[in-house]
């Protein structure tokens, strides 16, 4: 992919000529939204207001990427040292100066904008709507943790019958590891390590070996707005090597992890293994997210909805829509809409901006797809046209349905554009109690979309599914900081929710100090 657009001047045309999307797109039975109207944590970047998109368009050109030299995992052990010395300084340091270097660093991460926004696109492959999303969803992040380390880390009186002084306090706990993943290389961390840094602790934060770039250009602006060295070490490499050796290492704190199930149980066996503390981890991981629509849904909401939550971002989204369940009295014209809007979906280089569907994040990912789809073709039914070849040298692979026979038949997590349709109302699905069941039974837990005009059904469901966020009559991603805590359970997640009121307790060891007055 990076081959493909290899020449800067050839690409700048190509971009500046490039029409948006309103302007290009042919009339369409409904609008496929990707870069509608800005999302709530998107807000202040309109892309169809020129003044707005040329300064991002124009930072492409003169943002290099920062290159990031491996670390040697041989080194952890004095990386280790290093953050635990820091630890005594920063950990006394007021909550509030800790809370006000997050605050900087969300000023400088909105001034320098186009170009974080610039990095994004060119080292994740973002579109421009998703790197400003993003962009947004890492300022929220450093606001909202700033604020509720203020709250949380106030000591709480707690006066009762033991006529005693009874005070509860939270402490850090001390070095934390930060390990995250590719697809939000600068919401999820600086999610992570802000939340581990506010609360006092000193962080040793390992990014996906994809996108160590956007990682360094966060951390440098974190120590430009006061966050020590020593506090904030950026460990760049193998997460089997690297990743794996900041886990074992004897004094850690605790572990932020955010990735694939696979990895996250690898964590919990290797911490549970070493001797010690016990070490508390955060994971949160995969889901097999399903949308359950009933016979009274809106079709161009479902159809909205689906395209934004199944397509948006190349499906590369945790919060993905991978499984729809229709109702089959409705079945066969949803099917016809959504996949008549998913063809206009524009599938291509994200650098312009009638890009709907960027490429996948590498070839690994690809070949990762492209097996599902290969199966899938065998085993279901094929809704959309098949992979360009073309396309998919380049790591773009376009919107895929199949229609399968069984929920029970979706069995993995498939991290690109591929989603999968059964429909329920008869036999086994008689009832949407016995779909919401089946879902459940896939073991994951993190996002699921409802869509039906009853509330009393929507509560239900919402009532019965093991998921971390529900969302009714909308679609499934986005999940904005502080209103909508994301995270998920079972397969999906230990909690707590990230950009949720009770995330950066796990952050923190209580202490009850008890005074005999
Ligand atoms: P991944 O699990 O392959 O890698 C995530 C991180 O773990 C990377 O930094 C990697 O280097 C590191 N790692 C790998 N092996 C390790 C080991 N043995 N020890 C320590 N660290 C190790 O995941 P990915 O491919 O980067 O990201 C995609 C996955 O992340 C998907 O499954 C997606 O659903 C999930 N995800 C979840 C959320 C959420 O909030 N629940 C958000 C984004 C992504
Ligand atoms: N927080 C991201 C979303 O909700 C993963 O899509």
């Amino acid at each position: 992919f990076v081959h493909q657009l290899a020449d800067p001047a050839v690409d700048m045309r190509e971009l500046l000529a490039s029409p948006l999307w309103h302007e290009s797109a042919p009339a369409l039975p409904l609008p496929p939204a990707l870069y509608g109207p800005a999302r709530a944590n998107s807000r202040g970047v309109d892309l169809s207001v020129p003044a707005m998109r040329e300064p991002l368009l124009a930072a492409l050109q003169d943002t290099a990427l920062p290159q990031v030299p491996f670390f040697d995992a041989k080194l952890a052990a004095s990386a280790y040292s290093t953050g635990a010395d820091s630890y005594e300084k920063w950990s006394t340091t007021a909550v509030a100066e800790r809370a006000a270097c997050l605050r900087r660093g969300a000023d400088a991460l909105e001034r320098e904008l186009p170009r974080f926004c610039a990095l994004l696109v060119q080292e994740a492959h973002k579109t421009w709507g998703d790197a400003v999303s993003e962009l947004r969803e890492a300022v929220d992040f450093l606001r909202y943790y700033a604020g509720e380390a203020e709250r949380v880390m106030q000591p709480l009186e707690l006066p009762g019958p033991t006529g005693e002084s009874n005070t509860l306090r939270l402490t850090a706990r001390g070095v934390w590891v930060c390990i995250s993943p590719w697809n939000f290389p600068l919401a999820i961390f600086t999610g992570q390590v802000a939340a581990a840094l506010v609360t006092g602790n000193t962080v040793l934060a390992k990014p996906a070996e994809q996108t160590p770039g956007i990682a360094r250009a966060a951390v440098e602006l974190l120590h430009a707005q006061g966050v020590p060295a020593g506090a904030l070490q950026l460990l760049h490499g193998p997460g089997e090597t690297v990743g794996a050796a900041l886990v074992a290492l004897p004094g850690i704190a605790g572990v932020a992890f955010t990735g694939s199930t696979a990895v996250a149980k690898t964590i919990e066996r290797a911490l549970a293994a070493k001797d010690g503390p016990i070490v508390p981890l955060i994971a949160e991981t995969g889901g097999i997210n399903a949308m359950l629509v009933d016979s009274t849904a809106l079709p161009e909401q479902v159809t909205d909805a689906v395209l934004q939550s199944a397509f948006r971002s190349a499906g590369q989204r945790c919060s993905a829509l991978r499984l729809l369940c229709v109702h089959e009295a409705v079945a066969d014209g949803m099917i016809e809409m959504i996949c008549g809007a998913a063809r206009e979906l524009v599938t291509g280089d994200p650098r312009r901006l009638s890009t709907d569907v960027g490429p996948l994040i590498d070839a690994q990912a690809r070949d990762a797809v492209m097996r599902h789809v290969q199966r899938l073709h065998s085993e279901a039914k094929p809704l959309l046209p098949p992979v360009d070849r073309a396309q998919a040298a380049m790591n773009m692979v376009a919107p895929q349905a199949f229609e399968v026979a069984r929920i029970g038949d979706v069995r993995q997590e498939i991290f690109g554009p591929v989603l999968q349709i059964v429909r329920w109302g008869t036999g086994e699905l008689a009832d949407p109690r016995a779909v919401m069941a089946q879902i459940n039974a896939l073991g994951y837990g993190l996002t699921l979309g409802i869509q039906t005009r009853i509330d009393s059904r929507a509560q239900a469901l919402a009532g019965a599914a093991r998921v971390g966020n529900v969302y009714v009559n909308r679609n499934t991603i986005g999940a904005v900081v502080g209103v909508q805590p994301f995270g998920g359970q079972g397969l999906s997640g230990t909690g707590p929710k990230a950009g949720g009121p009770h995330y950066l307790y796990r952050f923190c060891a209580e202490q009850t100090v008890t005074v005999n007055t």
